[in-house]
């Protein structure tokens, strides 16, 4: 049975330089080819939560632009309903400059535009739609405001929130221990518990601090390094698959959107989890953030059984 994702966030295009070398400040660099991606950590993660399977609606807010046009029309196409996208007046689409190195690893600067607009109006139609089978997720890339009214409107209807805190905004533990799943990467974890996260021990004591908080479920990613899980009376460590990275935008995007997928489908979390690591793991070795997404046929057949059987 498959059941509704939410995903309430940002909407970029994105344009990235793909050379051999990130500049330092003040240095430039001449750098190789040019791309233009659809982009935004929630677009990337709706998208995500769609290829891989999931029924998605996707509420988000763009400018009145041709980026913000085009946008919308990728998003039908990828299925998802985007009956509840906003076009904001006198507002640019959000872009983001990325640039991508030989290792795949980026750098990211984001003009936010019409992603700051979204307002609490906009994601108030959940509170009469939202069964408790559904799944939310959101990130921090849109105002905390609508953030924290979801995470009270979940709570209170006793849906599934997961709250990716990227990129790191502060929210106080009102709201934090309302959060049914968290997927902070290992700067956000810190941010978050002050604790640098470098071996299971570490990952351990930052995810003890967010149970602490009242949060069920702590998933913190780590690269190369693999998942860290926790709930109460539950522990895991998901070792990364070995790929070889070309570019590393949106991996965690697409974990997250991955884990909305299986939660809908009512897969057991640590199957979620290996799940979402795979469908990651698959995104680096493409260039793009939402180009790069897999499709469910993609993967291995044994992880395509987890939402099929
Ligand atoms: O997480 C990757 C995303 O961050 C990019 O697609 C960019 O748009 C920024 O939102």
């Amino acid at each position: 049975m498959k059941n509704n994702i939410y995903v309430i966030g940002s909407s970029n295009t994105d344009m990235v330089i793909k050379s051999d070398s990130i500049p330092s400040p003040g240095e430039t660099v001449i750098g190789g080819n040019f791309y233009t991606f659809q982009g935004g950590k929630g677009a990337n993660q709706a998208v995500a939560a769609s290829k891989l399977g999931g029924k998605v609606t996707f509420v988000c807010r763009v400018g009145d632009d041709s980026l913000g046009k085009n946008s919308i029309r990728q998003y039908e196409a990828q299925g998802i309903n985007t009956e509840f996208i906003g076009v904001e007046e006198n507002e640019h689409t959000g872009v983001a400059l990325i640039m991508v190195d030989k290792k795949g690893e980026n750098l990211i600067s984001v003009s936010s535009g019409a992603n700051s607009k979204i307002k609490i109006e906009d994601v108030s139609f959940l509170e009469n739609k939202l069964t408790n089978d559904d799944i939310v997720l959101t990130q921090l890339e849109i105002p905390t405001d609508v953030v924290k009214y979801l995470i009270d409107i979940c709570s209170k209807k006793n849906v599934k929130l997961i709250l990716n805190p990227a990129p790191f905004q502060r929210l106080e533990d009102k709201y934090l221990k309302k959060v049914h799943t968290i997927t902070p990467n290992i700067t956000e974890t810190k941010y978050l518990t002050e604790i640098e996260v470098n071996d299971i021990d570490s990952s351990k004591l930052a995810a003890q601090k967010l149970l602490d908080k009242g949060i069920k479920n702590v998933i913190i990613t780590m690269g190369s390094n693999g998942v860290f899980f926790m709930s109460e009376g539950q522990m895991a460590h998901i070792k990364a698959e070995k790929v070889k990275a070309l570019d590393t935008t949106a991996a965690g995007d697409t974990f997250n959107g991955a884990l909305a997928t299986a939660f809908s489908f009512g897969v057991d979390l640590i199957k979620s989890i290996r799940f979402s690591n795979a469908a990651a793991a698959f995104s680096v070795t493409r260039l793009g953030a939402q180009d790069s997404i897999p499709k469910l046929n993609e993967l291995d057949k044994k992880f395509q059984n987890y939402v099929y059987s």
